[in-house]
């Protein structure tokens, strides 16, 4: 990736990224939601795909996910404004059910072409740490075959040999109800706890 870089900086990637036309998600979408965040970002936190809300507003995690995501980030003793947010495709994906259009899981051909986008915000970004939300980016900054409930709540040796891990998508603990609900926002809570001592330790050690 090193040899393909040609920008300098995190703003030259995201001026291009904004008009990239790489997979036909382009056609869709209001906006390219390319991310936001300090730009020597120590953590950085990526989902699966823009939804509605955040192609509209062309920020990352704004809608009911992202808001049950920023409580969660604050209850664990994490500020959102010191960790850089992505996706790991950058424009919404959608399906057609009943005449509506609604979000999905994006494929991995989005994924890789979007590929591009997460690599330039590796090399720029630079984060010690990644924690991914929901299955797609896990499976493709970890592993391919990562499943949530056996890797999560420990750290990985992920892409670039980044220590990576993954949660929970906020979206899908939206959906459970009572128990479920509560079970799995605890382990959550205890992923993003997790990822606020290793960021004290780099602090400490830095
Ligand atoms: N879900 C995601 O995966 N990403 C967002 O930005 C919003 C909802």
């Amino acid at each position: 990736m090193a040899d393909t870089i040609h920008w300098n900086n995190i703003e030259e990637v995201r001026a291009e990224a904004l008009v990239c036309c790489r997979c036909d998600l382009c056609y869709g979408r209001t906006h390219v939601v390319f991310g936001e965040g300090p730009s020597d970002a120590r953590a950085m936190i990526v989902g699966e795909g823009p939804g509605r809300e955040e192609d509209e507003a062309a920020r990352p995690f704004v809608g009911k996910a992202g808001k049950y995501l920023d409580r969660l980030l604050e209850e664990a003793g994490l500020d959102r404004e010191t960790l850089w947010v992505t996706n790991i495709v950058r424009c919404r994906p959608t399906r057609r059910e009943d005449d509506k259009l609604r979000n999905r899981a994006p494929r991995t051909t989005e994924i890789r072409a979007c590929d591009i986008w997460t690599s330039a915000t590796y090399h720029f970004v630079n984060p010690d740490l990644v924690m991914c939300l929901g299955a797609a980016p896990a499976q493709a900054l970890i592993s391919k075959d990562f499943r949530i409930g056996e890797g999560r709540g420990r750290w990985h040796e992920g892409r670039e040999g980044r220590l990576t891990t993954a949660t929970y998508h906020p979206a899908y603990v939206l959906r459970l109800r009572g128990e479920d609900r509560r079970s799995i926002e605890e382990q959550m809570l205890a992923d993003f706890a997790m990822m606020r001592s290793e960021l004290e330790k780099l602090r400490m050690a830095a």
